[in-house]
């Protein structure tokens, strides 16, 4: 069993992003758009997509090479492995088998969580407390999509949006420690309306078919209007829930680090928390909608940039397909 004083802190960070830079140029050749366009509307300048050969197990294990060598540990430390992605290589096995595999790790509990864009943040608050049971000592966890197969070319309201690449971290049951490291989690869903944003096909409800091939229905699909009404109330919510549950207040925050899919949802949240954009991390920019790997892609980043130090508070917020929504609380250790 764990201490009763035991805390959760993050050994180090990663992330990989695939070479090809696709900008928003490039998106309006292959549909009608314009940089002027997207910029605006969205904040994304380009993004990256993987090669054919590149399958999200393998952005995964770019990023998770990263935060292993940057925590200073050795493999065989890590007893847990959980891939957030809604992008699998397949259905089955899970990613994270893939994953524990290719990084040579020993034959530990590995498994993926399917919460789309919050998908990092759950995956924080379900690590933390498989490492708090004091079944687990130490924890990779990985954001890791590639979006690109399964854009919609045809549907420029949806493609010029998203990118492929991963994050990852390592977490680590510290005994004997107490408020430091990840604080608390916290995670939301509302899945009465699937439609705002789903891959309709490929699943048990709609197997792939030659009709399901042909109606596009492999694709995906957004609602993106009420995507972004609904994901400025609930990231704000999540965000002042969490504060409230441990006695902060905004202003206490040091760095907020939002899921990266338009900055204008990020500067309503920003007004929202009466934050300055200062107080953000974001690269939405250059990578646009990464899905599960946005929120672990910029706290590498972040914390890279020296944007992060040992004593900051730092907010973690994402929403996603589901809909899902999930906050994080770190005093950075
Ligand atoms: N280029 C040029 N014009 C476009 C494009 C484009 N790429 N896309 C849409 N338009 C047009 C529309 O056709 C429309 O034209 P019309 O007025 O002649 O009909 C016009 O631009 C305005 O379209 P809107 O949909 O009203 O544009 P809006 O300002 O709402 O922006 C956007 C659309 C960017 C999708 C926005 O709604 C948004 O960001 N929503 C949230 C999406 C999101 O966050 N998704 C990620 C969820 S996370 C996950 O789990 C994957």
């Amino acid at each position: 069993m764990s201490s009763p004083s035991a805390s959760v802190i993050i050994l180090g960070t990663g992330s990989y992003v695939p070479e090809n830079i696709v900008t928003n140029d490039d998106m309006a050749k292959m549909v009608e758009t314009s940089d002027e366009w997207i910029r605006t509307r969205t904040g994304i300048c380009e993004r990256r997509f993987a090669a054919e050969n590149e399958a999200t197990s393998d952005l995964a294990c770019a990023a998770g090479e990263r935060a292993i060598e940057a925590a200073g540990i050795d493999r065989s430390e890590i007893d847990l492995v959980i891939v957030a992605t809604m992008t699998p290589d397949m259905p089955f096995p899970s990613t994270a088998c893939l994953v524990q595999s290719k990084l040579g790790l020993n034959n530990i509990c590995a498994f993926d969580v399917q919460a789309a864009c919050s998908g990092f943040v759950y995956t924080i608050g379900i690590a933390q407390s498989m490492l708090l049971s004091g079944n687990f000592k130490k924890a990779l966890i990985i954001g890791a999509e590639k979006t690109s197969p399964i854009l919609d070319f045809e549907d420029r309201t949806t493609c010029v949006l998203f990118g492929d690449g991963a994050g990852a971290a390592v977490l680590s049951r510290e005994d004997n420690l107490s408020g430091v490291g990840i604080l608390g989690t916290l995670g939301g869903s509302d899945g009465s309306d699937p439609t705002l944003l789903q891959q309709p096909a490929g699943g048990s409800a709609i197997p792939p078919s030659v009709e399901s091939i042909a109606a596009r229905q492999h694709f995906l699909k957004m609602n993106g209007k009420e995507i972004f009404k609904q994901a400025v109330r609930v990231m704000g919510k999540a965000s002042s829930d969490i504060l409230e549950r441990f006695d902060y207040s905004s202003d206490d925050i040091n760095l907020v680090i939002p899921h990266q899919a338009n900055m204008r949802i990020i500067d309503s949240l920003a007004k929202r928390m009466k934050l300055p954009m200062e107080k953000f991390h974001n690269n939405l920019d250059l990578y646009g909608n990464t899905s599960a790997a946005s929120v672990g892609i910029a706290l590498d980043e972040a914390y890279r940039a020296g944007r992060i130090k040992s004593g900051d508070l730092v907010l973690l917020v994402a929403f996603g397909a589901g809909l899902t929504w999930a906050s994080a609380l770190i005093k950075w250790q």
